[in-house]
C-alpha cells in the first residue's frame, strides 16, 4: 500500500545551510499492517511522513501509495490516506462533533454517511462525553482524539499518524493505541513514528529504526532484537545507530 523508494528531501537552511532531513529512505508497508518509524527527534520521520501525505515534495526518490505516485497526483493520493501531523489544528469554537463534520463534508460525504461514521469513531475513540462541547476547553488527550477522528472521517485505506501519542495522559495514549489497532484488525495500512521504544515494541507489526535521515534497520520487532541480541529495542537501537 505504501513504497517509498529512495526517498529524500533536503532543506536550505539560514544557518545550517543545507540539511538532508530524509536521505535516500525505501519501505514497504501493507494493508493489515502497522509499521513504526522510530527514531530520536530530529530523524527525519516527520519529513517522511509529510511527503508520504503530500504536504512536502520529495527533493528525489518516490512514494507510492495505493499505486499512486505522491509527486504525479498528490490530490488522488489525499483521498487515499488520512494524516495526522503535529500541528494539525482544532477550530476552539466548534464543537467536536461540528469540526469532524465539517471536515466530512470537504471529502464530499453525505449528511447521513458523516453520521454513522461520527458514531462509529466517536465511540471507537471514547468521545461521546465531549463531543458537544467547544475544542477549547478540551485537554490534550481530547484534542488529539478530535484530530484523529478528524483526519480519518472520510475512512481511508492508509492512515499516517506523527506521534499520535506523545505527550498525552495514559487512558488517551491507551484508547488511541488500541484504535490504531482496531483499524489494523479492519485492514487497514497504519504508519506512525514514535521516538518511544516501548511503544513500537507493544504496537508495531514492522519497524524501521531512524536516524539522521537513514534507515539503520528495519523488520519485526522479534527479529531485530534477535539479530542485535539483545532483549529491547532501546539496546537494540544504540548497538544498531551506534556502529
Ligand atoms: N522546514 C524545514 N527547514 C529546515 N530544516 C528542517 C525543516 N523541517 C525539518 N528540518 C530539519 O530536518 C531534520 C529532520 O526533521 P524532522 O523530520 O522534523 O525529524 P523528526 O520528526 O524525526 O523529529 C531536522 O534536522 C530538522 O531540523
Ligand atoms: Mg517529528
Amino acid at each position: 500500500m505504501i513504497q517509498a523508494k529512495d526517498l529524500s528531501k533536503t532543506f536550505k537552511d539560514k544557518k545550517r545551510g543545507t540539511v538532508k532531513a530524509v536521505d535516500g529512505i525505501s519501505f514497504e508497508c501493507k494493508a493489515g499492517e502497522i509499521f513504526g518509524l522510530l527514531g530520536p527527534n530530529g530523524a527525519g520521520k516527520t519529513t517522511t511522513l509529510r511527503m508520504l501525505s503530500t504536504s512536502l515534495k520529495p527533493t528525489s526518490g518516490t512514494a507510492m501509495i495505493n499505486g499512486v505516485d505522491v509527486a504525479e497526483e498528490p490530490e488522488k493520493v489525499r483521498g487515499q490516506i488520512g494524516f495526522l501531523s503535529g500541528n494539525t489544528g482544532l477550530y476552539g469554537r466548534l464543537t467536536a462533533r461540528e469540526m469532524v463534520t465539517y471536515f466530512g463534508k470537504l471529502y464530499g460525504m453525505s449528511a447521513s454517511d458523516i453520521k454513522l461514521r461520527i458514531d462509529k469513531l466517536f465511540s471507537m475513540l471514547d468521545m461521546q462525553e465531549f463531543a458537544d462541547g467547544r475544542n477549547e476547553k478540551l485537554s490534550s488527550g481530547m484534542k488529539q482524539k478530535v484530530s484523529i477522528a478528524r483526519s480519518v472521517i472520510h475512512d481511508p485505506p492508509i492512515m499516517v499518524f506523527d506521534e499520535p501519542t506523545t505527550g498525552l495522559d495514559v487512558m488517551s495514549s491507551r484508547t488511541i493505541v488500541q484504535f490504531i489497532r482496531k483499524c489494523r484488525d479492519d485492514g487497514k495500512c497504519v504508519i506512525f513514528s514514535t521516538h518511544i521504544m516501548s511503544e513500537a515494541t507493544r504496537l508495531c507489526d514492522r519497524i524501521a529504526i531512524i536516524h539522521k535521515g537513514k534507515i539503520f534497520a528495519d523488520g519485526a520487532v522479534d527479529e531485530i532484537l534477535s539479530r542485535t541480541g539483545v532483549d529491547n529495542l532501546e539496546d537494540a537501537f544504540i548497538k544498531i545507530v551506534g556502529e
